[in-house]
């Protein structure tokens, strides 16, 4: 294929990877001239159930030669089968759903939700997080240059600093309707904070009458060794008021969603929220079987036994200064500039993703793999 017909007829948005991608299997992507990479990156996180899942592929295929799209009109068995699922696999299983397209369309309906549901307007993210780029969620991004993009920005956003929860308490007065955040900030470089800055979110926000936001479109649908990051480390009444999530949601079928309390839920009302797509049956075929498929083949497992080798190997490497995250979503630091062991790992055909810490490589892998590809990788780096 010639690599340069695509340049000539979309806008020049994106810098590419001289890849031609043309079919997946796995932890694999395989290029139209024949190389053969190793996906640690996931199509930005999309692959959690790996290319192409035999579970999935065969459930997209049948829902498509029955009925590919009709409206939230109508009822829908493969809707209501999706959400049914996933919020059995909720942090609490009295929530409920909506659906919409992708993660930042999520982040908008989460934030408007909190505004309908306290009557207050503000919003509170911090430095470093990325929420999308439709106006309110890049309005809502203190990450680099990403809201300057989106001038002139939405009113009414806050910027607190993440992992200090007193710089949070100075901001949350009663205009405050949301906290929001990435519990793991990915692509600041991948920044978790101590767990006490979780616990005492919650405890502000129920101490103020605030809506807590979980931005889950990374961390979400096992990522993290658990469905969600809000499970892992919930603890008790640690778990977020709206969780949203996109990504690997619907395996590369285009899908987000809201989780939603049934306190906030039972605060929304017919036409409040709405999007033609949303819920659409291709795209919940796809949720089902991506949950089913992770359950099916015991991914969360699997995310914590590779992770706990991933890191151990990691360690022994000497340009590695410091992993990062959680399960798989790490950040590897290096001593020094990330950008040409990015390239190296490149020509030895392994995919490996940024940030905008130029130290920082992240690693977003399929929820399958093994020891056997970590090994490539320490190979590859050593
Ligand atoms: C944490 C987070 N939130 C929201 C988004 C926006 O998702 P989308 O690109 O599907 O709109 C992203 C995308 O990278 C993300 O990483």
């Amino acid at each position: 294929m010639d690599t340069f017909k695509e340049e000539q007829f979309q806008l020049a948005t994106y810098k590419k990877m001289p890849i031609v991608a043309e079919r997946g299997e796995g932890v694999w992507l395989y290029a139209s001239n024949g190389d053969k990479y190793l996906d640690l990156y996931g199509g930005h996180a999309v692959a959690g159930t790996g290319h192409c899942h035999p579970h999935v592929v065969k459930a997209i295929g049948e829902q498509a030669g029955q009925l590919l799209f009709y409206s939230n009109l109508v009822y829908s068995e493969a809707r209501a089968r999706a959400a049914e699922k996933l919020v059995s696999i909720a942090p609490d299983d009295d929530m409920k759903v909506f659906f919409c397209n992708s993660g930042t369309e999520a982040n908008e309906n989460a934030m408007r939700m909190a505004r309908m549901s306290t009557g207050r307007e503000k919003i509170i993210t911090f430095s470093g997080g990325f929420h999308g780029r439709t106006a309110d969620a890049i309005s809502a991004t203190f990450l680099g240059k990403y809201r300057e993009l989106g001038k002139p920005n939405v009113p009414g956003h806050l910027e607190a600093e993440f992992g200090n929860v007193e710089s949070v308490r100075a901001l949350a007065d009663d205009t405050v309707a949301a906290i929001m955040l990435e519990p793991i900030q990915s692509m600041a470089g991948v920044h978790m904070a101590q767990p006490e800055f979780y616990a005492a979110l919650r405890e502000l926000c129920d101490e103020r009458g605030i809506v807590l936001i979980y931005d889950e479109v990374q961390t979400g649908v096992g990522r993290t060794g658990t469905w969600f990051f809000a499970s892992r480390h919930a603890g008790a009444n640690v778990a977020p008021d709206i969780i949203t999530l996109a990504k690997a949601l619907g395996s590369g079928v285009p899908v987000g969603a809201c989780l939603v309390t049934k306190a906030i839920a039972s605060q929304i009302k017919e036409n409040d929220l709405g999007t033609t797509f949303g819920g659409g049956m291709l795209a919940m075929a796809a949720v089902t079987a991506t949950l089913e498929a992770i359950e099916n083949d015991d991914m969360l497992a699997n995310v914590r036994r590779v992770e706990t080798y991933l890191r151990s190997r990691l360690r022994e490497v000497e340009q590695v200064k410091a992993v990062r995250g959680l399960g798989f979503l790490l950040g590897i630091e290096f001593h020094d500039k990330a950008a040409p062991v990015h390239q190296k790992l490149l020509e030895r055909k392994i995919i490996t993703g940024t940030s905008s810490d130029t130290k920082v490589l992240r690693l977003l892998p399929p929820l399958c793999l093994q020891e056997e590809h970590v090994e490539l990788l320490v190979d590859a780096l050593s």
